[in-house]
């Protein structure tokens, strides 16, 4: 069989026994990578297209793919433990725990593990509304917090009213993003269990906080006795030059919800941490929340050795130095292709809007093409998310660079704009 017929078959399989409507999708954008060999940033598609990745499924790959020191850690927690009882106290489950609230700031302590970040929201959800006795959640219009129950009624109100789960009229309210006033009007009902947030929200093309928004937010959760949560899913561990870009808008949530990079790409971990305010729950029922998967103990040793790669020397700091390389090389890119509007740039959580309404789309197209592989915003499509490994080197930044610039050129082609 040559490269291209396995790939084929792949393809065919997935369209027969997992997603048929994901497959046509991809088919029509004219790129449908399937995952080959993978390491460090790049992926390799089957048929031998080698990848750039700057999508990194949301940060799953912050530490790039197959980072070696984690793949060791995976193989000596399997020689040691499997997923646990989940019902049990664990040496692993306890020690990450200890790790994330010494890591997370203010009196955040408890964590509430999960097997993905839906459940986390979910969980953060619960908590806020059995703290409260509250039942409406706020959060922003153009915001994504998961697709299972409570985080999907959250999130986008297509998505929750395709499945039925929008829930009953005024639980889930959404305003829009930037807006301390529309904020304000929501909460002044004195009925607000939680906001949940993103911190600089993804699939909305990471727009960034204005000044004094997001603390302007926590003051009114103060005011009107809501629990605010910072979903930190796609903006945390290191990403903004800070462990999690809400220190850096200098605002203590009650409750942070991490993941995906978490699991050092290697195996599923997600958490809810809860401050002590909202914790009580954790006290009153040891089973409020039960979950077989969720801090399984090969993925907290996994977890515990992605917190030790972040917390060395330099490791943090390096997002915000390869952000400024990047940052520069854009602009330049920008003054040459007048297709590329703006660079929202915060570490190195950056999204590119161009000046195209399917400007993302066509963008991630054009970079399979040339061999970027980069995801446009769902919800914002004149915008491609690009958020390269926080590994990442002066070198590796050129070449990114110069890879952004062919794709544009793809697309100024295609546009008629050259
Ligand atoms: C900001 C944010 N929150 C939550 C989630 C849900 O994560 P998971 O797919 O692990 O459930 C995602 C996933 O993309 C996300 O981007």
């Amino acid at each position: 069989m040559t490269a291209a017929q396995e790939k084929q078959a792949v393809v065919d399989l997935a369209a027969r026994y997992v997603c048929p409507g994901r497959v046509e999708t991809f088919k029509m954008l004219g790129t449908l990578p399937v995952m080959g060999r993978r390491e460090g940033h790049y992926f390799w598609d089957l048929d031998g297209r080698r990848l750039f990745d700057v999508h990194i499924n949301g940060g799953t790959f912050n530490l790039g793919h197959r980072h070696p020191e984690i793949v060791a850690a995976l193989h000596e927690a399997a020689d040691r433990y499997d997923v646990g009882n989940h019902h049990f106290p664990s040496g692993p489950r306890a020690r990450l725990a200890e790790a994330l609230a010494r890591l997370t700031p203010g009196t955040l302590r408890y964590s509430v593990f999960a097997a993905s970040a839906s459940e986390a929201n979910d969980i953060a959800i619960k908590t806020a509304r059995k703290t409260t006795g509250r039942r409406k959640i706020v959060s922003l219009i153009g915001s994504y917090h998961g697709h299972t129950g409570l985080c999907l009624a959250a999130g986008d109100v297509k998505n929750a009213e395709y499945f039925l789960s929008d829930g009953p009229p005024g639980e889930f309210v959404q305003v829009p993003f930037n807006d301390l006033d529309a904020m304000r009007a929501a909460l002044a009902g004195n009925d607000v269990a939680a906001v949940l947030l993103e911190t600089i929200p993804a699939t909305y093309g990471f727009p960034l906080p204005a000044p004094g928004y997001l603390s302007g937010v926590k003051t009114l959760c103060e005011q009107y006795g809501a629990v605010f949560v910072a979903d930190e899913v796609q903006t945390g561990l290191g990403r903004t030059g800070t462990m999690w870009a809400i220190e850096g808008y200098g605002v203590e949530p009650d409750i942070l919800v991490t993941g995906k990079g978490l699991s050092g790409g290697m195996y599923p971990m997600a958490a809810a941490i809860l401050s002590e305010r909202v914790a009580g729950w954790l006290g009153d029922n040891g089973w409020g929340h039960v979950s077989t998967f969720g801090g399984a103990e090969i993925g907290c040793h996994v977890a515990l050795k992605v917190l030790e790669i972040l917390e060395r020397p330099g490791v943090i700091a390096n997002a915000t130095a390869m952000s400024d390389v990047l940052g520069a090389g854009l602009e330049a890119i920008r003054e040459r292709h007048p297709l590329l509007v703006e660079i929202r740039r915060n570490g190195l959580v950056m999204g590119l809007r161009f000046d195209h309404e399917l400007g993302g789309p066509m963008m991630t197209a054009a970079g399979y093409e040339v061999g970027l592989w980069a995801f446009f915003a769902g919800f914002q499509r004149s915008v491609l998310q690009f958020k390269p490994g926080l590994l990442i080197n002066e070198a590796e930044c050129a070449e990114l660079l110069g890879l952004v610039e062919a794709a544009i050129q793809v697309c100024e082609v295609r546009l008629g704009r050259e």
